[in-house]
Protein backbone atom coordinates (compact mmCIF):
# COMPACT_ATOMS: atom_id res chain seq x y z
CA UNK A 1 0.00 0.00 0.00
CA UNK A 2 1.26 3.58 -0.57
CA UNK A 3 1.38 6.48 1.91
CA UNK A 4 -1.10 9.21 0.47
CA UNK A 5 -0.52 11.81 2.82
CA UNK A 6 0.15 12.14 6.87
CA UNK A 7 -2.29 14.17 8.48
CA UNK A 8 -1.25 16.83 11.19
CA UNK A 9 -4.05 18.35 13.23
CA UNK A 10 -3.88 22.11 14.11
CA UNK A 11 -5.41 25.06 15.70
CA UNK A 12 -4.54 27.72 12.92
CA UNK A 13 -3.76 26.10 9.05
CA UNK A 14 -2.24 29.85 8.47
CA UNK A 15 0.13 29.43 11.47
CA UNK A 16 1.48 26.08 10.16
CA UNK A 17 2.02 26.85 7.19
CA UNK A 18 4.24 29.46 7.73
CA UNK A 19 6.55 27.09 10.12
CA UNK A 20 6.15 24.36 7.49
CA UNK A 21 7.67 27.25 4.42
CA UNK A 22 10.70 27.40 7.26
CA UNK A 23 11.52 23.57 6.92
CA UNK A 24 11.09 24.13 2.56
CA UNK A 25 7.55 22.95 2.33
CA UNK A 26 5.20 24.91 -0.32
CA UNK A 27 1.29 24.89 -0.30
CA UNK A 28 -0.04 22.81 -3.36
CA UNK A 29 -4.06 23.32 -2.52
CA UNK A 30 -6.55 26.15 -1.03
CA UNK A 31 -8.09 25.72 1.84
CA UNK A 32 -11.28 23.08 1.46
CA UNK A 33 -13.92 22.92 4.00
CA UNK A 34 -15.30 19.49 4.37
CA UNK A 35 -18.59 19.54 5.73
CA UNK A 36 -19.05 15.84 6.36
CA UNK A 37 -15.99 15.97 8.67
CA UNK A 38 -16.73 19.88 10.15
CA UNK A 39 -12.85 20.23 9.27
CA UNK A 40 -10.72 22.71 6.51
CA UNK A 41 -7.81 20.86 5.23
CA UNK A 42 -4.57 21.98 3.13
CA UNK A 43 -1.90 20.33 1.28
CA UNK A 44 1.71 21.11 1.15
CA UNK A 45 4.78 19.01 -0.07
CA UNK A 46 8.35 19.06 0.29
CA UNK A 47 11.36 17.77 -2.09
CA UNK A 48 10.68 14.30 -0.66
CA UNK A 49 6.95 14.72 -2.38
CA UNK A 50 5.48 13.43 1.10
CA UNK A 51 2.12 15.15 1.64
CA UNK A 52 1.32 16.74 4.38
CA UNK A 53 -2.59 17.35 5.27
CA UNK A 54 -3.09 19.93 7.67
CA UNK A 55 -6.45 19.66 9.69
CA UNK A 56 -8.15 22.61 11.49
CA UNK A 57 -12.00 22.45 13.25
CA UNK A 58 -13.83 24.07 10.93
CA UNK A 59 -17.09 24.02 12.54
CA UNK A 60 -17.74 23.11 16.91
CA UNK A 61 -18.51 19.71 16.04
CA UNK A 62 -15.33 17.74 14.27
CA UNK A 63 -13.12 14.85 14.97
CA UNK A 64 -9.67 16.72 15.78
CA UNK A 65 -11.14 19.07 18.37
CA UNK A 66 -9.99 16.79 20.92
CA UNK A 67 -6.83 15.78 19.65
CA UNK A 68 -5.88 19.53 19.71
CA UNK A 69 -7.30 19.56 22.98
CA UNK A 70 -4.93 16.71 24.63
CA UNK A 71 -2.06 16.98 22.53
CA UNK A 72 -1.67 20.60 20.44
CA UNK A 73 -0.54 20.29 17.05
CA UNK A 74 0.41 17.17 16.15
CA UNK A 75 0.66 14.19 13.54
CA UNK A 76 -2.18 12.06 14.05
CA UNK A 77 -3.05 10.04 11.07
CA UNK A 78 -1.18 8.22 7.92
CA UNK A 79 -3.76 7.53 5.16
CA UNK A 80 -2.99 4.99 2.82
CA UNK A 81 -4.48 4.34 -0.94
CA UNK A 82 -6.38 1.35 -1.51
CA UNK A 83 -8.21 -0.65 -4.20
CA UNK A 84 -11.22 -1.80 -2.55
CA UNK A 85 -12.08 0.36 0.64
CA UNK A 86 -14.62 -2.60 2.02
CA UNK A 87 -12.42 -5.66 1.61
CA UNK A 88 -9.83 -3.75 3.50
CA UNK A 89 -11.94 -3.02 5.93
CA UNK A 90 -13.30 -6.39 6.43
CA UNK A 91 -9.31 -7.50 5.92
CA UNK A 92 -8.24 -5.60 9.02
CA UNK A 93 -11.58 -6.10 11.31
CA UNK A 94 -9.73 -9.72 11.72
CA UNK A 95 -6.92 -8.05 13.31
CA UNK A 96 -7.89 -5.53 16.11
CA UNK A 97 -9.03 -2.89 13.25
CA UNK A 98 -11.92 -0.83 14.68
CA UNK A 99 -13.99 1.48 12.28
CA UNK A 100 -14.36 4.97 13.60
CA UNK A 101 -15.49 6.54 10.26
CA UNK A 102 -17.12 4.71 8.00
CA UNK A 103 -16.60 4.80 4.07
CA UNK A 104 -17.22 8.30 3.19
CA UNK A 105 -16.65 11.03 0.17
CA UNK A 106 -14.34 13.50 0.48
CA UNK A 107 -14.59 16.67 -0.90
CA UNK A 108 -10.28 16.89 -0.73
CA UNK A 109 -9.99 13.82 -3.17
CA UNK A 110 -13.09 14.97 -5.64
CA UNK A 111 -15.56 12.55 -3.52
CA UNK A 112 -13.22 9.58 -3.38
CA UNK A 113 -14.28 7.68 -0.61
CA UNK A 114 -12.53 7.92 2.73
CA UNK A 115 -12.50 5.70 5.98
CA UNK A 116 -11.05 6.02 9.21
CA UNK A 117 -9.68 3.07 11.36
CA UNK A 118 -8.32 2.83 14.97
CA UNK A 119 -5.87 0.03 16.04
CA UNK A 120 -4.62 0.25 19.67
CA UNK A 121 -0.82 -0.18 18.26
CA UNK A 122 -0.87 2.19 15.56
CA UNK A 123 -3.23 4.81 16.56
CA UNK A 124 -5.71 5.96 13.93
CA UNK A 125 -5.26 5.00 10.07
CA UNK A 126 -6.94 6.64 6.93
CA UNK A 127 -7.72 4.45 3.67
CA UNK A 128 -8.10 6.60 0.90
CA UNK A 129 -10.21 4.54 -2.17
CA UNK A 130 -8.12 4.34 -5.34
NI1 LIG B 1 -6.11 12.52 5.93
Amino acid sequence: MKVHHYGLATKSIEKSIKSFRALGYETCSTIIFDPLQGVNLLFLKNENDHLIELVEPGQEENPVAKILYKLGSSLYHICYEVENLDLKIEELKKQRFVQIIPPTPAVAFNGRKICFLYNPNLGLIEFLEK
